[in-house]
């Protein structure tokens, strides 16, 4: 019976090819089950691991160190034998319950400076500034010409200041003159603000400095703008808590770095504070930031040189207006106030349904601003009456 003996062993042939096509199916499941678990397997390691503490180098001794903890405390430890070379200085990781040092941590730069600086590129012109063009001429002087031409300084044999420090009211343009000449010089603008580097960066801040000075220097031609300069450089009469030692680190590395790079280099340095007559002279002795550049509330012309200025683009009757005569009622404003008095007035524009700013606008917002000048000043008053 060969029909039949056909018939059964294709049954046979199709079940074991059922079969075989089954088995691979579970093999391969079985493959991807243990690759699940081996992951898994790692995972469960890392979270195992016991994490290494961050700490710094001070001093080696042969196979031992002497380290830094984060709280400041300082031990003698040994040095793991895998470790690379380690010199004093050097970040590293160490082992949480006896501190021995694990391995070195390859990063040179500490800070990521970008984080912490303000970095732009202004585009601020020289036309946006008012009534300030002795200051400009000196500014140009001494931080445009010996970047722009270094040559003229080379062959007349002098050197130009490393850097100026402006000082004045609030308000008066400091901030505004530094970022017109990185503007004019085409220089990357670094600003750092004084007294966040003393507060935010507790122990750190001697090295934050020592840092945005080289990222100055890679960024050539560059202009450090330090505001509130008073925070940092502030007389003392006598350093007595960690917090003015701190403080006080970070001057001296700042004057270090003041004196470590060369006049005719392309990096430059401008200060400004509200407080000169708190400043340690050691900032201004010659070879710092040794010219001094007074910005002032601006006088009767200047006002009206700034008034032009921030009302330029703002639509309104020019013969109706007459804005000349407003300057004389705004005696004492700073130019941040100017500006203000030209907001103010557009906002009462805006409130009376109108999209022209008239003459009582601006008288209107020049007393705002006015009140607005003198509550603040007794605000003041009470905080020591
Ligand atoms: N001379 C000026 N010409 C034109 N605008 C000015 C002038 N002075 C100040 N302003 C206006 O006021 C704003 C604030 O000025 P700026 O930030 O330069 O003041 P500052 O002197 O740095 O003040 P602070 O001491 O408070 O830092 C500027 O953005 C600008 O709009
Ligand atoms: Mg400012």
């Amino acid at each position: 019976m060969p029909a039949k003996e056909a018939k059964s062993k294709n049954i046979i042939d199709s079940i074991m090819y059922s079969y075989s096509t089954s088995a691979n199916q579970y093999e391969e499941e079985n493959r991807i089950l243990k690759e699940t678990v081996n992951r898994l397997k790692e995972e469960i390691g890392r979270y195992r691991d016991s994490p290494l503490m961050v700490c710094e180098v001070r001093e080696i001794f042969g196979a031992s160190a002497i380290i830094r903890i984060p709280n400041g405390n300082q031990f003698l430890v040994n040095i793991s034998n895998d470790c690379d070379k380690l010199k004093s200085g050097d970040l590293i990781l160490v082992e949480q319950k006896n501190l021995t040092v694990i391995r070195k941590v390859p990063i040179t730069r500490r800070f990521n400076v970008e984080k912490f600086v303000i970095v732009e590129k202004p585009t601020i012109t020289w036309e946006e500034i008012g009534g300030l063009s002795h200051q400009i001429q000196e500014i140009q002087e001494v931080v445009e010409l010996p970047l722009k031409k270094p040559e003229l300084f080379k062959k007349i044999g002098i050197t130009p200041p490393k850097g100026v420090l402006l000082y004045g009211e609030p308000g008066t343009g400091k901030t505004l003159l530094a970022k017109a000449v990185a503007a004019s010089t085409n220089s990357t603008f670094i600003e750092v603000v004084g007294s966040e580097l003393v507060q935010k960066f507790i122990g750190e801040g001697a090295k934050l400095v020592k840092e945005i000075f080289e990222f100055a220097r890679k960024k050539a031609p560059s202009i450090i703008f330090i505001d509130e300069l008073d925070a940092l450089a502030a007389k003392r009469i006598e350093v007595g808590t960690s917090g003015e030692r701190e403080v006080n680190r970070t001057f001296m590395q700042l004057l270090a770095e003041l004196d470590g790079f060369k006049p005719l280099g392309n990096v430059k340095v401008i200060g400004a504070t509200n407080r000169k007559d708190i400043l340690d002279p050691a900032v201004i002795r010659p070879g710092r930031l040794d010219r001094l550049i007074s910005i002032p509330i601006p006088n009767n012309e200047a006002r009206l040189d700034i008034l032009k200025i921030h009302s330029k683009s703002m639509n309104f009757d020019e013969k109706k207006v007459k804005i000349e005569l407003l300057p004389s009622r705004m005696e004492g404003f700073s130019g941040a106030e100017i500006k203000a008095v030209c907001t103010e007035a557009g906002y009462f524009a805006i409130r009376n349904d109108r999209t022209y700013v008239t003459k009582e606008d601006f008288l209107k917002a020049i007393d705002k601003v006015k009140q607005e000048e003198k509550t603040e000043g007794q605000d003041y008053m009470g905080m020591f009456g």
